[in-house]
């Protein structure tokens, strides 16, 4: 089952998805959190930050597996995503350090690094809660738009179209890495529960494919139509560009 949820506004969307995972690790402390990075998630790992200084949400069991890491940032490069993480959440939450997972960015052996991450995602068996970004191109993760879909952690060649949308957080397009690594979509599917988030009207197109009828490896979101248990999260100027009306919940606060 995949649903819209439409909130007034950002804030509203990123406080209601923090009080989520905060009454799930409530329930499950030792829940397996699937985190994404960009610009949508800012406004969730505040809120995160905040609900646990408010000692609403503990840690301290939680495990994380992020989607991707650029190929070449070591972990100290400021647009690294364990960078962004780090800033973000993991350094103001009492996360413990064994339990974040990330994809290698730096390594020698492309294959050993993917086998890596794989072996880590199976040892948990699955994700209780993977949140996602979407890509204006329709990427999840960096599982770009491709002939077919890859399953496993994998290395892709970024789209020009995600250089140039990422280019903004570099100081020149030519600094952005031309590689990622990523969880593949096996265990982004694998999950029991997806959250994927959107407040940028430019994100409408990408998210019309999740509820267009038609799984497209060019649209890699599209595979999310498979899934039972998806809820597509956007403000109402998302939704109001979208041109398909799947099954809707209004939160209006
Ligand atoms: C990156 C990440 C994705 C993310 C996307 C959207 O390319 N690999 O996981 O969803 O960007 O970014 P933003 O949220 O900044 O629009």
């Amino acid at each position: 089952m995949i649903e819209l949820v439409v909130y007034d506004d950002y804030q509203t969307l990123s406080r209601q998805t923090a009080k989520y995972i905060a009454e799930l690790v409530r329930k499950k402390p030792n829940t397996v959190l699937g985190l994404a990075t960009g610009s949508t998630p800012l406004g969730l790992y505040q809120e995160l930050v905040h609900l646990y200084n408010e000692k609403e949400i503990d840690f301290k069991d939680v495990l994380t597996f992020n989607l991707d890491e650029y190929v070449g940032l070591p972990k100290e490069h400021p647009q690294s995503y364990y960078y962004f993480m780090n800033q973000h959440l993991f350094s103001k939450v009492n996360i413990a350090k064994n339990n974040i997972h990330f994809p290698r960015g730096i390594f020698t052996d492309p294959k050993e690094a993917c086998r890596e991450y794989e072996k880590q995602l199976t040892e948990v068996d699955h994700i209780d809660l993977q949140i996602l970004g979407i890509g204006s191109n329709g990427h999840i993760g960096f599982n770009e738009p491709a002939k077919r879909m890859t399953l496993d952690t994998h290395i892709t060649d970024l789209a020009p179209r995600t250089i140039q949308d990422n280019a903004r957080f570099f100081n020149d397009s030519n600094e952005v890495p031309r590689q990622a690594i990523t969880m593949g979509i096996g265990s982004i599917m694998r999950a029991k529960t997806i959250l994927l988030m959107a407040h940028k009207e430019s994100k409408a197109e990408a998210i019309d494919a999740i509820f267009s009828g038609v799984v497209d490896p060019n649209l890699p979101a599209s595979i999310l139509q498979l899934h039972s248990n998806v809820l597509v999260l956007v403000n109402k100027e998302v939704a109001n560009r979208l041109h398909y009306r799947p099954p809707t919940i209004m939160v209006n606060q």
